[in-house]
């Protein structure tokens, strides 16, 4: 008996043994390319992941320049049961181009593949480009067209500063075993280079703090949150279901409060959210954006962008009321805003037209139909993204169709100075 147990001993301990060499010899695979989260101020966190790893770090260099820093990072296991790892760099030079690399246990990854990123601009700079846009996540075989949203951001990756996603990013629930195969499969040549920042949308509104908040890295509590870039101040907010706010009494305090400090600090204020407030779509106006409208007046918010409506539709300015902020009577030109009243904009055609696919009620835009006379300056029914330059005291926002490039509709409004 007693040399039977020590013969089933020894069998155990082969096992374990070999079964531990093998997890070691276990190659390293990367099963997310990196993505740029939080590039505020002088930082920039960097997050990719892999099969394996306890340990990474990022190589990271002012482009052209010989020496490489190295900054080591942290790893946690996800949801998913694959390794986050997550690294941040500080103390960045504004606006220089850097290029980096990554590593997770000693082994570099992706090496094929030129990675870099642009610092953010400093607190002077007044000039830099970005792009908006939401509803995405929609498989390619429901129809969905994330594939050409990628490939036509893809374009401009040395243009955008960052861009801001509108919520509804991962269909149908939202759910972390979904970012992969509906969302970062198809931007792995621009999430690398172009940081993001999101909005949750009703369809990323399941469990979020278990799904969307495990996926990204945002600041405060990455419901709603806000950052400074250049002379300007933008602000996401969580308008849940569109009836009412999460956490509506907290994050409407918030919301006072962080308009109140930036104050005249900032030339720009834009608020990105997932619901609209006053629309020409097929969507009914949703209480949450409206409700908010007179805030918005009172603290002086230039642009509202939002997703939700799979189309793209620009209003004329309103004020806080809701209403239009000037007559469009004697031949005011529809492009050339000064800035007074709220622009707002629905840009919900990043993947999941109306009338295609899975949403397969056929829509066409029409205004003249609306509860809202004259209230629409422009609309379009095709896929499309907004991009934004801001330039100063003005700022111009095309919306480019993202199957040919077109420009589908462009606008600017004008600071006074
Ligand atoms: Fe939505």
């Amino acid at each position: 008996m007693k040399i039977h147990l020590l013969f089933l001993g020894l069998l155990l301990m082969g096992f374990s043994t070999c079964k531990l060499v093998k997890t070691e010899q276990k190659a390293v695979q990367l099963i997310r390319k990196p993505y740029l989260q939080s590039a505020i101020a002088d930082s920039i966190t960097i997050l990719w992941r892999t099969n394996i790893g306890t340990t990474c770090q990022v190589g990271f260099r002012v482009e052209g320049t010989a020496k490489w820093s190295f900054v080591k990072g942290t790893t946690r296991t996800t949801n998913t049961r694959v390794v986050e790892n997550e690294v941040t760099l500080h103390e960045l030079t504004a606006k220089a181009k850097y290029e980096y690399q990554i590593f997770t246990k000693n082994t570099r990854l992706l090496r094929d593949q030129a990675l870099w990123f642009t610092a953010p601009i400093g607190k002077q700079d007044t000039a830099f480009t970005f792009y908006a846009v939401g509803d995405i996540g929609e498989p390619v075989e429901d129809g969905g067209t994330p594939d050409l949203l990628g490939e036509a951001l893809r374009l401009h990756i040395d243009s955008f500063k960052f861009g801001l996603l509108l919520g509804d990013i991962i269909y149908p629930d939202g759910k972390s075993e979904l970012y992969d195969s509906n969302l970062f499969q198809y931007f792995g040549q621009v999430f690398p280079y172009v940081p993001v920042f999101p909005v949750l949308g009703n369809h990323d509104w399941h469990e979020p703090d278990e799904n969307y908040v495990k996926e990204w890295k945002l600041p405060g509590n990455e419901h709603y949150y806000s950052f400074d870039y250049g002379n300007a101040h933008f602000v996401g907010l969580d308008t849940k279901m569109g009836d009412t706010l999460y956490e509506e009494e907290a994050q409407l305090k918030w919301l006072k409060e962080d308009l109140s400090n930036v104050g005249d600090e900032k030339q720009w204020k834009i608020v990105f959210l997932h619901h609209n407030g006053k629309s020409c779509t097929y969507k009914k106006d949703y209480a949450a954006t409206v409700s908010l409208y007179p805030i918005f007046e009172e603290y002086g918010v230039d642009l509202v962008l939002n997703g939700h409506a799979h189309t793209y539709e620009r209003l004329h300015p309103m004020n806080g009321k809701g209403e239009l902020a000037r007559t469009n009577e004697n031949g005011q030109d529809p492009t050339q805003y000064p800035a007074v009243g709220l622009t707002s904009i629905t840009v919900g055609s990043g993947g999941k037209l109306r009338g295609i696919g899975s949403d397969p009620t056929p829509f066409k835009p029409n205004p003249d139909h609306c509860r809202y006379p004259g209230l629409v300056a422009a609309y379009a029914h095709n896929w499309a993204f907004l991009m934004l330059n801001i330039e100063g005291s003005t700022l111009t926002a095309k919306a480019i169709a993202t199957e040919d490039g077109k420009v589908l509709d462009t606008f600017q409004i004008h600071q006074e100075q």
